[in-house]
């Protein structure tokens, strides 16, 4: 059965003393299941501390971002071997900020997610479409065309260790959300895409869901077939509420 992983991307949000309370809050009530996950992806200026508040606590901790250079003059720059030291097992890669805003292509998701796997993390690659794209019925092309630039980079074989998110972009930050449907409907597909590329164990790989995830709608998302888990911005910088994701989560599992 494959992984189910509920992850926090809390983006750039927080202080040393906001970050303390919101982990003390899910440590405090995380469920521990088998096969399920729960990680954190703070601001890199907090893994540090989050890392050794966290210390044995059922938790992990990803980056939301790396450079795929090894070391140098690489200004606001941080290194895959920085992240290891610290002890994170994740990096969110290709979020659609960081495509839209920072103006990540492609080549350059395709660089980190290699590097990634090289330096021995999981990589958690995101993917998906605008509205406009959807509304112009690309979806599944636009999200294959992401996947695809990976693929013909690290090759199919290694693909079996990254972690999909799609993520609509018009479900990001905006509180809508894809159908339960909508996101099954892409999830099948790019399991799909990747079988048909070659892939031998493309149901064992974990594709989660982002956009607007929250304690209200997680239950219906994480019961489809193909969903195993969400990477939950907003409502990830709530306990409470991070928490019923975890318990949905679980739940799913049974
Ligand atoms: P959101 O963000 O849950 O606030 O929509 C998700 C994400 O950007 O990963």
């Amino acid at each position: 059965m494959r992984k189910t992983i509920v992850a926090g991307n809390w983006k750039m949000n927080g202080t040393s003393e906001s970050i303390r309370a919101l982990l003390d809050g899910i440590t405090a009530g995380v469920p521990v299941v088998d096969g399920l996950v729960t990680l954190v992806c703070p601001p890199a200026v907090y893994l540090s501390q989050v890392k050794e508040q966290l210390g044995n606590a059922p938790v992990v901790v990803g980056a939301q971002n790396v450079s795929a250079q090894p070391k140098g003059a690489f200004t606001g720059e941080w290194s895959l071997e920085m992240l290891q030291d610290l002890g994170c097992e994740y990096v969110i890669l290709g979020h659609s900020e960081r495509r839209s805003l920072f103006k990540e292509t492609d080549a350059d998701v395709a660089d980190k997610v290699d590097a990634t796997l090289t330096a021995g993390l999981t990589p958690i690659l995101c993917v998906g479409e605008t509205l406009a794209q959807r509304e112009a019925g690309e979806t599944l092309a636009v999200v294959a065309t992401q996947i695809d630039a990976v693929v013909q980079r690290i090759g199919i074989e290694r693909f079996a260790s990254v972690v999909i998110a799609y993520e609509p972009v018009w479900a990001i930050g905006t509180g809508l959300t894809a159908t339960p449907e909508q996101a099954q409907e892409v999830h099948a597909a790019i399991r799909a895409q990747l079988t048909g590329s070659g892939m031998k164990v493309a149901d064992k790989l974990s594709i989660l869901y982002g956009g607007s995830m929250n304690a209200g709608n997680a239950a219906e998302l994480l019961a489809q077939q193909d969903i195993d888990g969400g990477l939950i911005g907003g409502a990830s910088l709530k306990a409470d509420e991070f928490l019923t994701i975890c318990a949905a989560a679980a739940e799913s599992r049974k």
